[in-house]
């Protein structure tokens, strides 16, 4: 008998009720043979002490179930595409505003490749788009004030090496039409000649050594080095200019100094460098003095002048290329970034402290290395 109380003749059949004899759970899903609407069937055996008396049967029909599983796929289905149409929408909005300044930034970029540096994409926003043009308009700045720059280096440098020309042109012309009989003329003339020519050479041997620089072509012959005889050899060096100059030059090396691992004729240029600027910007009666030793293990060697210093506002800059100061002493601006250079190809740094007018003080930090 069903749960209405229709009483069903002869057996009733079903998946279900073979389960459900056989002591298990029985689930089955069927259409009814005259509606052929869907209905489920869950049937469970009726025991009485261990003997199956029957089976209970629960009869539902499922079209309901399923025109709300049909309204839940419907309603899905519609959000889905609602969602596909909006992620469209933005996507080309946000593909807008984001290719168009980033055409705008390449059509930029071909500009600057083909020099036009003189040109700026107008900054429109303040995100990192804006920023790009910022660093964009910022990089043309940096370019055209490096290619002023170089253009005045070159210029100097022509004016330079004109100098010498110049001269030894004017003595060749002067012993070539002149009196042959002054020897002492003939002599003077020769010796500027000579003097003039070894100028030139090391300009040039200098000017190919800092293109050599700017390249990054400059490796390192390191060598384990005793400082204190590079050091002397230096002192050499400079004491005959500190006599002609009436400045007192000191030079203090530490006793006990370790040999060092380094270039040592790089390290004798940076002294070099180092030297001719402290002795060229500092007067007569003044001081220029060289210290080197150990700490921390570093090398530590630090060259102080009591010259005219180095204003505030171009402390920072005088280690670049090409910068050089106010003073008519001042010539390529190259022996500063030349320094900077090989002490950092040495692991090393730079400080420079000075006050105008006081003197100028510059430390080379050089550290040991154990390889
Ligand atoms: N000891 C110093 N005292 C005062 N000013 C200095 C000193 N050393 C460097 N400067 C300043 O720093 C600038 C850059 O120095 P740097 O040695 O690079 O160039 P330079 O001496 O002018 O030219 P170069 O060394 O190429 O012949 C100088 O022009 C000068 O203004
Ligand atoms: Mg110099």
């Amino acid at each position: 008998m069903d749960s209405i109380g229709n009483f069903i003749p002869g057996k009733v059949k079903g998946e279900d009720i073979k389960d459900a004899l056989n002591g298990e759970l029985g689930i089955s899903i069927e259409a009814d043979k005259k509606t052929s609407e869907k209905v489920l069937y869950v049937s469970k055996a009726l025991k009485s002490n261990g003997k199956v008396e029957g089976v209970l049967r629960f009869v539902t029909s499922l079209s309901e179930v399923d025109i709300i599983i049909k309204k839940i796929s419907f309603m899905l289905i519609f959000i889905g595409i609602a969602v596909i149409i909006m992620a469209g929408i933005i996507s080309v909005f946000i593909s807008n505003s984001i290719t168009r300044p980033v055409r705008e930034v390449t059509a930029m970029a071909r500009k600057m490749a083909s020099g036009r540096f003189n040109e700026r994409i107008e900054k429109k926003r303040n995100d990192e788009i804006g920023e790009l043009f910022d660093a964009l308009n910022f990089m043309a700045d940096e370019i055209l004030k490096n290619e002023k720059i170089k253009n005045e280096f070159v210029a100097s440098v022509s004016h330079e090496l004109r100098t010498p020309l110049t001269s030894i042109k004017g003595w060749a012309s002067t012993m070539r039409t002149g009196d042959f009989s002054d020897r002492e003329e003939l002599e003077n003339g020769l010796e500027i000649i000579e003097n003039e020519s070894d100028r030139l050479t090391k300009m040039v041997e200098e000017l190919l050594d800092f293109s050599k620089f700017v390249s990054g072509k400059i490796t390192l012959k390191k060598d384990y080095i005793d400082i204190r005889n590079t050091i002397e050899y230096i002192k050499k060096q400079f004491s005959l200019r500190a006599w002609r100059q009436n400045i007192n030059f000191s030079v203090k090396v530490q006793d006990n100094m370790p040999l060092v691992l380094l270039d040592e004729n790089r390290i004798k240029q940076v002294l070099n460098n180092l030297l001719d600027n402290a002795f060229k910007f500092t007067q007569e009666g003044g001081k220029v003095n060289l210290k080197a030793f150990m700490r921390d293990e570093s090398l530590i060697m630090i060259v102080g002048d009591t010259g005219i210093g180095i204003p505030e506002d171009e402390l920072p800059r005088v280690t670049e290329k090409f910068f050089k100061g106010k003073s008519d002493k001042c010539s390529n601006g190259i022996g500063l970034s030349i320094c900077k250079e090989i002490v950092s190809l040495h692991g090393g740094k730079i400080e420079i402290t000075s006050e105008l007018v006081k003197g100028t003080e510059i430390t080379l930090t050089i550290p040991l290395e154990d390889s």
